[in-house]
C-alpha cells in the first residue's frame, strides 16, 4: 500500500521560484511514489484576506501555477478546500478535543502577541478566531484523508504535529485508531533558495523572482540582483555571491563548474554572470511559462479540473465523517 501524502496551498501571493524550487517540485516528485492529495486551502487564505477578487484570481493562478509546474490531475487528487465540506465538519468536531492551551503555544499566534506586546497594543489586536483556531483547520485538512505524510516547510512543522496531537487525543479518548497520526516530511530541498538582495527569498522580503514572470520582467530582476563592487579584473568568489547560488539551482554540474572557473580566473563582470543567470533561468521557465499562459487563457478547463477533483475528494470525506459521526455518537 502507497503511503497517502497531503498538502495544502494557500491562494496567497504569486508563486515564486523560491516557492518552485523549494516546495512545488519535491511535492510533485512525492507523487511519484505516494498516492497524493494536495489542495487549495482557500479557507486558510480567508484569515488574512478579505478581498473576494483576490481569493478568486489567486485561486485560478496557484491551481494554474501547479498544472503548468506539471502536476498530473489523474494522478494527483486535486481539489478545492471550499468544495468539501465535510472539511468545516470535521473541524467543528476536533474544535472539542482541542485543548485551548495548545493553541495559545501556537509559533504563529505568539508572533503576534509579541508584536502586538512591542507596539504597545491590546495582546490579541488582529487576532481573528480563525487565525487563532487555524491548526485545528489544518487538522482537519489532514486527518480527513487518513493521511501518512504532510511535505511543508519547517514554519509549519508545529501545526502537523498539532494535528497528531489532537489525532490522539481522540484516538484515546474512543479507545481505537479513528485517525492515522501524520507525519510532517520536510521538502526535500537543497537548501533556502535566496533572493534579490541575498536574503531568503520571500513575498515577505520583496525580493522575489516570479516564477512566470515574462522574459524581459526576468532579465530586468536577474540584473537587479545585489552584487558587490569588485571590479571585472579580480578574481570573484562563487560561494558568497547570490547570482551564483541562483545559477546552482537551475544549470547541470557541468555549466556549474565551467561558471565557477571564470569567476575563480577574474576577468570576468557581474554583467556575465547575470547574463549567464538569466539564460539559463529562461531555458529551464519557459515551458513553464507557457503551459502557465496557455492555462491561464482557460479557466473554465481549470475550473474543470478543480471540480472533478473535488467531486472525488468529497467521496472520500463523506465515507470519513460518517465513521467519525458514528464514533460520537451522532449517527
Ligand atoms: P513566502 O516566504 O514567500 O511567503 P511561503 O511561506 O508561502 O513563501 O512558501 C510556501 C513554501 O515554499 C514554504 O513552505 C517553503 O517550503 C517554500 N519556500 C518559500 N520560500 C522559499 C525559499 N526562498 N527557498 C526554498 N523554499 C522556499
Ligand atoms: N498552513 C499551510 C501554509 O500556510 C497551508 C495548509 C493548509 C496546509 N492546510 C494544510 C499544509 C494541510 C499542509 C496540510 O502553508
Amino acid at each position: 500500500m502507497k503511503k497517502i501524502a497531503l498538502t495544502g496551498i494557500k491562494p496567497t501571493g504569486v508563486p515564486h521560484i523560491g516557492n518552485y524550487l523549494g516546495a512545488i517540485k519535491p511535492a510533485l516528485e512525492l507523487s511519484q511514489k505516494c498516492e497524493a492529495r494536495y489542495f487549495i486551502a482557500d479557507y486558510h487564505a480567508l484569515n488574512s484576506c478579505k478581498d473576494p477578487d483576490e481569493i478568486r484570481s489567486m485561486t485560478l493562478e496557484i491551481a494554474a501555477a501547479w498544472l503548468a509546474c506539471g502536476l498530473d490531475p489523474e494522478q494527483v487528487l486535486f481539489y478545492r478546500q471550499s468544495d468539501v465540506p465535510q472539511t468545516f465538519e470535521l473541524l467543528t468536531v476536533l474544535l472539542a478535543f482541542t485543548p485551548k492551551g495548545l493553541m495559545n503555544r501556537a509559533h504563529a499566534y505568539k508572533a503576534m502577541l509579541k508584536s502586538n506586546a512591542e507596539a504597545g497594543k491590546d495582546p490579541d489586536d488582529g487576532v481573528n478566531m480563525g487565525l487563532y483556531t487555524y491548526p485545528v483547520l489544518m487538522a482537519a485538512d489532514i486527518l480527513l484523508f487518513d493521511t501518512d505524510l504532510v511535505p511543508v516547510g519547517n514554519d509549519q512543522f508545529q501545526h502537523v504535529e498539532m494535528a497528531a496531537d489532537i489525532a490522539q487525543s481522540f484516538n484515546h479518548i474512543y479507545q481505537q485508531q479513528a485517525f492515522k497520526l501524520p507525519q510532517a516530511l520536510a521538502h526535500d530541498t537543497v537548501k533556502t533558495v535566496v533572493g534579490l538582495d541575498g536574503r531568503k527569498m520571500s513575498k515577505s522580503y520583496g525580493n522575489i523572482i516570479p516564477l512566470f514572470a515574462p522574459e524581459k520582467k526576468l532579465r530586468k530582476l536577474v540584473m537587479k540582483i545585489v552584487t558587490n563592487s569588485q571590479s571585472v579584473e579580480e578574481p570573484k568568489d562563487p560561494e558568497s555571491c547570490s547570482v551564483f547560488a541562483l545559477y546552482k539551482c537551475f544549470a547541470e554540474p557541468a555549466q556549474v563548474e565551467e561558471l565557477r572557473a571564470k569567476y575563480i580566473a577574474g576577468g570576468m563582470g557581474w554583467g556575465y554572470a547575470k547574463q549567464k543567470l538569466f539564460e539559463q533561468m529562461n531555458a529551464v521557465l519557459t515551458p513553464y511559462r507557457e503551459r502557465y499562459e496557455e492555462l491561464m487563457d482557460d479557466p473554465g478547463y481549470i475550473q474543470q479540473v478543480l471540480r472533478e477533483g473535488s467531486a472525488k475528494a468529497r467521496e472520500l470525506a463523506a465515507a470519513k465523517i460518517s465513521q467519525i459521526r458514528r464514533i460520537i455518537g451522532i449517527e
